[in-house]
């Protein structure tokens, strides 16, 4: 059977959140209220406008358009900053392995993300041409959990979504790829990604036989 693979990719290939929140946590501080790391969780897969929207309201600060615009700005310049500096080191423990697996398979796989800065991102960690194919917050127009992001994935694989497999850390993630009727691997926490097919703690937990066995019992 033809598998395909899509990848989210903060929290799934490497750990851009803590960037997110020291950029976040600084737009914070300057509106002048706090803003926790728990505070940050709320922000993971969500798209950047989204994000400003939920940090204000943590805030209680209301802000014109033109203002939000220009936080929107700031806020991401301030986060490139950290994502120049990023280099292969960053990539999650188990990521590239499981690149390589697929890669033996003759598996291809896509990214699904939700973040404007995704192909750089890449690019900082020798990935990008290792992808078949990137889906990112430039080329969608609904975001996580609507399905969009990932059946543009399974067009770009030429697969039915029956067919594809989606690695997610976030909640949104999860309900985008079950909504899209793929199959759903969520990762990280798995009582808050229960609504995933299956779940592993990170990407090294990932078996040797997931694609050929457990993957395959699946689809029909
Ligand atoms: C990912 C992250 C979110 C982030 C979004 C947009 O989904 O998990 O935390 O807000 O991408 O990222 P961007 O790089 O475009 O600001
Ligand atoms: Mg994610």
């Amino acid at each position: 059977k033809k598998i395909g693979v899509i990848f989210d990719l903060d929290g799934v290939i490497v750990d851009t959140a803590k960037y997110h929140y020291l950029a976040w946590k600084d737009l914070a501080d300057h509106l002048g209220f706090e803003f926790t790391e728990a505070h940050n969780e709320q922000l993971k897969g969500v798209s950047r406008v989204r994000s400003l929207e939920i940090l204000l309201d943590i805030g209680k600060v209301h802000l014109s358009e033109e203002k939000k615009q220009e936080y929107l700005l700031s806020k991401n310049e301030h986060y490139l900053e950290y994502i120049y500096k990023m280099g292969p080191d960053e990539i999650l423990p188990g990521a590239s392995e499981l690149l390589d697996m697929l890669d033996e398979l003759g598996f291809h796989y896509v990214l699904g993300s939700a973040s404007k800065n995704a192909p750089l991102i890449l690019k900082q960690v020798k990935l990008f041409s290792r992808f078949a194919g990137i889906v990112d917050g430039n080329s969608v127009s609904k975001a996580k959990p609507d399905p969009e992001v990932f059946l543009i994935g399974a067009e770009k694989l030429n697969l039915k979504p029956e067919h594809c497999v989606v690695f997610e850390d976030a909640i949104a993630g999860i309900e985008a790829a079950n909504r899209a009727n793929m199959i759903s691997v969520g990762i990280g926490d798995k009582d808050v990604l229960h609504e995933a097919d299956f779940n592993f703690k990170n990407l090294t937990e990932i078996p040797n036989d997931f694609f050929t066995r457990k993957v395959s019992e699946k689809i029909l």
